[in-house]
């Protein structure tokens, strides 16, 4: 069950399971394949959480700053706090790191991710003009003590 299932850290074994979650969890042209996923999982301070067959996180922390850099969950599993469980280990391992703030994307058009977001606490703190290819606008939100 999503609500109680175990989150795992994400490792490079993972790969191909989060493509295919995040296969299921986006658009056709807003997937991100193995490939994508490789890059994501290398960057410096990257970091990753997996709830194994229902979703997962990636986000870095660097230089005490974190951001999500993608959070998927798969339609069968929404709407059971696992989106939310997923974002607050994030959260708490970049804490942990060093990272007082977090930032990320979202759609202005994304209703479900802007209402999790707001309901961890948080802040619009900027707007990329028609950031995304269907010309919406991504608005900038920062989760932290200060926002
Ligand atoms: C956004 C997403 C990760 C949410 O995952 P989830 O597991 O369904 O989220 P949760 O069950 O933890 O929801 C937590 C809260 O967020 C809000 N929320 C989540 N989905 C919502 C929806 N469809 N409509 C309204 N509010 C919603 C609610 O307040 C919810 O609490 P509640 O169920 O007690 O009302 C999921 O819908 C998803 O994978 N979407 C596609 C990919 C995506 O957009 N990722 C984010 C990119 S920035």
């Amino acid at each position: 069950m999503p609500e109680t299932a175990p989150l795992a850290a994400a490792t490079e074994a993972d790969i191909p399971a989060l493509a295919a979650l995040h296969a299921e969890a986006f658009p056709p042209d807003e997937r991100w394949g193995a490939t994508a996923i490789t890059t994501m999982l290398r960057l410096e301070g990257g970091f990753g959480f997996l709830a194994e067959g229902a979703g997962f996180i990636l986000a870095r922390a660097v230089a005490g700053e974190a951001e999500i850099l993608t959070l998927a969950v798969r339609p069968t599993a929404r709407r059971q706090g696992l989106g939310a469980r997923l974002l607050e280990a994030a959260v708490a391992e970049a804490a942990r790191r060093g990272a007082s703030a977090l930032f990320l994307e979202v759609s202005e058009a994304n209703g479900p991710a802007r209402a999790l977001y707001a309901r961890a606490g948080a802040a619009e703190v900027g707007r990329r003009r028609r950031y995304y290819a269907d010309g919406t606008d991504a608005l900038v939100l920062r989760i932290g003590p200060e926002g």
